[in-house]
């Protein structure tokens, strides 16, 4: 058996699972293969498959040193199987199942619950990459485009780690949903993708600034969550994407921050003390901070409605199953089995929106939102920072989870930013203030001008202070001459 950190490069699929002795496994996935690589073409990144990008792959999995950087055509990429390091004598640590060994095989009382688990989280990671496809012909630097390039090869090992779960754990129904997850596609009217924010397009580069700050930010909480696992091989496969997820998120957290920055500046340049004065603003070419703010509401808001309904039975179910516990199960003190806990959840009750105690069991996906609030909240906290040392009467901030919401409770009714419940002639009037207008999707849009030459970057978008994996300001990461 390998000892899991040291990564296998000698077979068509890099691993650290021992696939050379698992020739069940390893023929399934080699089959799987050719129908990836024509996915990738079909539906990946458009343009730019023949160029060399400057990408980082996993050579390990252990904290230190996991990753090499170096030149890479896309469809090249090694795409490979890794699990974190094994934690010896590991016990599920929640449910019903408190303190028992952890599963090494699937339990098959769960086998359908946790198939579900995976088809679900399986299914977003090839989705972003779809709905990102279109984006590396606007990057506004090479530097923008190499990480628009590593989040899409990584949400495509992603999709290895949860195909290789359900070839190796599920049989026949496994290579089926396998085949699935390469069928659907973002956005299609017949076959779409499973959740409603993965059949969004993200049409301009602020989209998927805002994408991969709010949306990716989800795939860390349901990762954490799944992260806790007592089925081992999901936890430690979890455990390893989180590590590459940080750096999406780093990609919209900085992307944001740096389109904060060069307003600001822009400002300061041209005088302009008020940032609500959008028409000087942006005829500096840079976006002005209302509509920065409106798409951070319009992301959030969609964002929330992957956690789904306010109280839910699933959630409970794959819980107290031991399959998915809470953000950092293991560092919460309480008894991990909730039976006569309550959690207070925001409801609506006649047409109001008020705080209620509820069993803690049906209101895990609240907490894993609150959770993920208090997570966002912190980044939107950094973007002000630059507000504030600029010396700029604005801040960002993060509408209330009632607003524009499609899934759960507050489907039913309009709110404001506050949480103000708004009539449907309200909500009208109001709209255009709290969500992009198609004019300000035109205006973003039209700054969306390629900028590919070495060290250059976009009116509207700062360099970046530190170039990835170091490298100078000028470094030519896309070989865009071919
Ligand atoms: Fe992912
Ligand atoms: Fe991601």
């Amino acid at each position: 058996m390998p000892d899991g950190t040291a990564v296998d490069y000698d077979g068509l699929i890099p691993n650290n699972v021992g696939l050379n002795d698992d020739l069940r496994v390893r023929r399934a996935l080699e089959t799987w293969h050719p129908g990836y690589i024509d996915w990738w073409r079909q539906m990946g990144p458009e343009g730019f498959q023949d160029r060399l990008v400057y990408l980082r792959t996993a050579v390990g999995v252990g904290s230190e040193g996991w990753a090499k950087f170096g030149f890479v055509r896309m469809p090249e990429y090694r795409w490979g199987v890794l699990l974190a390091p094994s934690v010896e004598d590991r016990k599920i640590g929640f449910g019903a199942h408190k303190g028992e060994p952890a599963w090494q095989e699937v339990p098959g009382e769960y086998r359908a619950m946790l198939r579900r688990l995976l088809v679900i989280q399986g299914d977003t990671e090839p989705a972003s990459v779809e709905q990102q496809r279109h984006l590396g012909a606007t990057a506004p630097s090479q530097y923008d485009m190499r990480n628009l390039f590593q989040v899409n090869v990584e949400e495509g090992r992603h999709l290895w780690a949860m195909v290789y779960l359900l070839q190796k754990y599920f049989g026949r129904d496994g290579r089926e949903e396998a085949e699935e997850l390469l069928r659907r596609r973002s956005g299609d009217q017949d076959s779409p993708r499973m959740l409603g924010a993965f059949n969004e397009a993200t049409p301009d580069w602020l989209s998927f600034f805002m994408f991969t700050f709010f949306t990716d930010r989800d795939g860390k909480m349901q990762l954490a969550a799944l992260a806790q696992s007592g089925f081992d091989p999901l936890s430690r496969t979890c455990r390893f994407m989180l590590t590459e997820e940080a750096h999406h998120m780093f990609v919209g957290e900085t992307g944001v921050q740096r389109i904060v920055q060069r307003t600001c500046e822009a400002m300061r340049d041209a005088g302009i003390d008020d940032p609500t004065d959008v028409e000087r603003v942006r005829a500096l070419g840079v976006i002005d901070l209302p509509t920065l703010q409106k798409k951070a509401n319009l992301h959030f808001s969609l964002t929330l409605d992957l956690f789904g309904n306010e109280i839910s039975t699933n959630a409970a179910n794959a819980f107290n199953a031991g399959l998915k516990g809470r953000y950092r199960e293991d560092k919460l003190t309480d008894d991990h089995v909730l039976m006569g806990s309550t959690y207070p959840v925001l409801r609506l009750r006649d047409g109001g929106i008020v705080r209620e105690d509820v069993p803690a069991l049906s209101a895990l996906n609240m907490r894993l939102r609150d959770d993920f609030v208090d997570d966002a909240n912190a980044g939107v906290t950094r973007w002000n920072r630059v507000l504030e040392r600029a010396g700029v009467e604005f801040r960002l901030r993060l509408p209330h989870v009632a607003f524009n919401r499609r899934i759960g409770e507050f489907a039913a009714i309009h709110a404001d930013a506050e949480g103000n419940v708004l009539s449907e002639e309200q909500w009208q009037a109001q709209q255009g203030s709290l969500l992009p207008s198609a004019d300000d999707n035109r205006f973003v849009v039209s700054l969306m001008q390629p900028v590919q030459a070495p060290g250059a970057f976009a009116s509207w978008i700062a360099p970046p202070r530190i170039g990835i994996d170091n490298k100078p300001g000028d470094f030519e990461y896309v070989k865009i001459e071919a």
